[in-house]
């Protein structure tokens, strides 16, 4: 097809040879698929602020740091500069996401290039080499749901280690990739995480921990349609307790339960008075095996 004035500027700058088809036209952008060399890529070109939703601009705007003063000071007058400082934020805040989330080892589409508010990434793929679907459009056997829900949650534990809070994180957001077996095996499905303008600092932003639980319980209401033991977990909590109280990692073993009663108990405390019960124990047993 013929390429859109927004793309045309990657064309002569030689980031894209041809544009195959538009693949959508969402909330926030609108998706091509391109080709670039013998690679097929994705461009996501990003709309002006105005069209974006109100609760998303005020998640953003609220919480993100400006290293420059003059940028700061214009996005807080909302003047002419400062919009368009604001907006160059807001893009260039998914490329940053997604090398940071990338490096991480969390399942983002890998990114090229970023380009006169043009994004170039990796397409994601389904069993055929076309844009995979969303997991909206999939359904699920209960084992594959319980699967894919376990995978997810991990990571979003992944993210939250890299310091990350996707903020809008859905199965509108989140692809089913196919990824080729070796040497003739039969390939697997894999969800791959996109969508990531509003990605928050977790440490740094008052609304991360609301957004963690959305974005977790959004996983388990979506996933718990096809297992519906999912239903009643609390992974969302239990996570952000033991984030806060600097337990968590990628291999912290999740329980999905969640005691609300201990929720405001110091979870550092609980388990240092844990390992003391214990280490007396063992050395009343020591007392007790060693003759006097
Ligand atoms: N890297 C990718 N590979 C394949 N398809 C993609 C990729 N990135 C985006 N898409 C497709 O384009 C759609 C819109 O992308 P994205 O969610 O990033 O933008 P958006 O403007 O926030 O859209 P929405 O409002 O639907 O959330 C996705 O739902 C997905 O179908
Ligand atoms: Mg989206």
């Amino acid at each position: 097809m013929k390429a859109p004035p927004r793309l045309q500027t990657l064309v002569e700058e030689g980031l894209i040879d041809s544009v195959v088809r538009q693949l959508m036209s969402g909330k926030e952008a609108m998706v091509f698929v391109v080709r670039c060399g013998d690679e097929t890529r994705c461009a996501k070109i990003y709309k002006e602020a105005t069209h974006r939703s109100f609760r998303q601009a005020v998640d953003y705007t609220e919480n993100r740091k400006v290293k420059n003063s003059r940028s700061a000071r214009a996005m807080a007058k909302g003047s002419k500069f400062g919009r368009q400082e604001q907006e160059a934020a807001w893009q260039s805040a998914e490329v940053d996401a997604l090398y940071r989330l990338a490096a991480a080892g969390v399942r983002v589409p890998r990114p090229y290039n970023f380009f006169d508010g043009v994004l170039l990434m990796e397409l994601v793929t389904d069993a055929h080499g076309d844009a995979a679907p969303r997991l909206n459009d999939v359904a699920f056997t209960p084992a594959q749901a319980l699967q894919h829900h376990a995978t997810l949650v991990a990571e979003v534990v992944r993210m939250l280690c890299a310091g990350v809070v996707h903020g809008d994180l859905s199965e509108f957001n989140i692809l089913l990739a196919h990824v080729p077996g070796e040497d003739g095996a039969e390939g697997v499905d894999e969800p791959v995480i996109i969508d990531l303008p509003q990605a928050v600092d977790a440490a740094g932003n008052n609304h991360a921990q609301r957004m963690l639980l959305r974005d977790v319980g959004n996983l388990r209401d979506f996933f718990g349609q096809f297992a519906p033991e999912l239903l009643g977990t609390e992974y969302g909590p239990e996570i952000w307790r033991l984030y806060q109280s600097g337990l968590l990692s990628n291999e912290t073993p999740l329980t999905g339960l969640f005691d609300r009663k201990l929720a405001d108990v110091d979870m550092s405390a609980v388990l240092r008075e844990i390992d003391d019960a214990r280490a007396e124990e063992a050395a009343r047993r020591l007392r007790m095996a060693t003759p006097s």
